[in-house]
C-alpha cells in the first residue's frame, strides 16, 4: 500500500513511488483511449492528474471473496494501474491496511471527518439482509456501516458485480439475502465497475476521468460507465468472423476450437456481456478468457450465475432452439448475420423474455 501523504497531488505521489514520466504518459494514453478521446488527450490528462489533489477513497469489504481487490493487487510486478490506484487512494482498506481492530477503525473515522463530502467510498461485496449478523466489521453490520459511510461520500463506486448486483452470493436461492449497494443507497451517486472480477484498469480509469475532468463518467442502464461497459464482449471479440461465417468449436478440443472458431456452441455469453475485456484484456494485456480458449461466462452481468448455466448455448432457450441455430451454421454467413441481429436485440437482462 502508499506511503500516506494527505497534501500530495496525484503527480507528486506517483513520483514519490518511482512511477516513470513515460510509464505515467503510457497510462495517461491508455486512459484516452479507453475514454474513446483522441490522442492528443493523453497531455492534457496527464496535466490534470499532476496537479490533481490527492482523493480520499475509503474502501469497505462486504460479502466478497476478495477477489476484487485480488483483481488489483496481484501480479508479479506493481502495474501503472496499480500504482496509479494507490497513488489517489485508500485512507482505509480492511484487507490491504496494516492496521487492525480499534487503530483500523479510528483511521476510518478520521479520514471520512477530514474529507466529509469528499471521499469516495469503495464497496467490494454484497451485502447481507437476512441476518445482519452474517457479515460485520468491528461489531457493525455491513448494511450499518454501507449507510453510515455513504452518508459523507461524494460519489460511490461499487467494485465488482457482487457490489454492483448482488453477485454470487445472491445466486439462487440467495441464502443471505444478499442485495446490492444501488438496492440499498439511493442518494448518493454511484458507479457500478462491474466483473467477477472488475478490470482493474476500469476502476483506475473511473477515478482518473473524475480527477481529470471533475465529473462522473456517463454510465449505461446498469450504472456503469460506458466508456468501459458500452459494447458487448461480441462486438470486439476477435472470433466474431467466424461467428459470422458460421464456423463454431463444439468441443473444447475438436478442430474448430484448434482452429481458434467460435465458441458460441460451448456456452460463450460474449453476445449478451457488456465489457471491455477484449481491447483492455488482462493479465497485463497478455489475454482475456476467450483469447485462452474459454467462452465468456458474462461475469460483468446482473446474476449471471443463474443463467442457463455456463456452457449451455445461448441459442437453446433464446435464439429459437440450438437445432435451429445448428441448421443455420450450416448456411455458413446467414446465421451469424441473424445471431448478430438477435443479440442487438439483447438490451434487456439475461433472463427476461426476449420474445
Ligand atoms: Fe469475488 Fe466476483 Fe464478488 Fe469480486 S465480484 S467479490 S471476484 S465473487
Ligand atoms: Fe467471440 Fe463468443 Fe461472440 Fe464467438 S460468441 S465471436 S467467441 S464473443
Ligand atoms: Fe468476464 Fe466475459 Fe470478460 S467472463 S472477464 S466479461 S470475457
Amino acid at each position: 500500500m502508499a506511503t500516506l501523504n494527505l497534501g500530495a497531488t496525484v503527480g507528486e505521489q506517483l513520483r514519490a513511488q518511482g512511477v516513470s514520466r513515460r510509464g505515467f504518459m503510457k497510462f495517461c494514453s491508455t486512459m484516452a483511449s479507453v475514454m474513446a478521446l483522441a490522442p492528443a488527450f493523453a497531455p492534457r490528462i496527464a496535466a490534470a492528474l499532476d496537479k490533481a489533489k490527492r482523493p480520499s477513497v475509503i474502501w469497505l469489504p462486504f460479502q466478497e471473496c476478495t477477489g476484487c481487490t485480488e483483481s488489483l493487487t496481484r501480479s508479479h510486478a506493481p502495474t501503472i494501474e496499480n500504482l496509479i490506484f494507490d497513488a489517489i487512494s485508500l485512507d482505509y482498506h480492511e484487507t490491504l491496511q496494516a492496521a487492525a481492530g480499534h487503530q483500523a477503525e479510528e483511521a476510518r473515522t478520521k479520514a471520512m471527518q477530514a474529507n466529509w463530502g469528499e471521499y469516495f467510498l469503495a464497496v467490494d461485496g454484497s451485502i447481507p439482509l437476512a441476518n445482519k449478523g452474517y457479515s460485520t466489521i468491528g461489531g457493525v453490520s455491513n448494511v450499518d456501516l454501507l449507510h453510515q459511510v455513504a452518508k459523507g461520500a461524494k460519489a460511490i463506486i461499487a467494485i465488482g458485480t457482487c457490489a454492483s448486483f448482488g453477485g454470487l452470493p445472491k445466486a439462487n436461492p440467495n441464502p443471505t439475502g444478499a442485495v446490492s449497494v444501488s438496492d440499498l443507497i439511493k442518494d448518493k451517486p454511484i458507479i457500478n465497475i462491474s466483473g467477477c472480477p472488475p478490470i482493474p484498469i476500469a476502476i483506475t480509469g473511473v477515478l482518473a476521468q473524475v480527477l481529470t475532468f471533475g465529473q462522473l463518467p456517463e454510465l449505461d442502464h446498469y450504472g456503469r460507465p460506458k466508456a468501459f461497459f458500452g459494447q458487448t464482449i461480441h462486438d470486439r471479440c476477435y472470433r466474431r468472423p467466424f461467428y459470422e461465417r458460421g464456423q463454431f468449436a463444439e468441443t473444447f478440443d475438436d478442430e474448430g476450437a484448434k482452429q481458434g472458431w467460435c465458441l458460441f456452441k460451448l456456452g460463450c455469453k460474449g453476445p449478451v456481456t457488456y465489457n471491455s475485456c477484449p481491447t483492455t484484456k488482462w493479465n497485463m494485456g497478455v489475454s482475456f478468457p476467450i483469447e485462452s480458449g474459454h467462452g465468456c461466462i458474462g461475469c460483468s452481468e446482473p446474476d449471471f450465475w443463474d443463467w442457463q448455466g455456463l456452457y449451455r448455448p445461448l441459442s437453446t432457450t433464446r435464439w429459437g432452439g440450438y437445432q435451429a441455430l445448428g441448421v443455420a451454421a450450416a448456411a455458413g454467413v446467414a446465421v451469424g448475420a441473424v445471431a448478430a441481429l438477435a443479440a442487438r436485440r439483447k438490451q434487456r437482462p439475461v433472463g427476461e423474455d426476449q420474445t
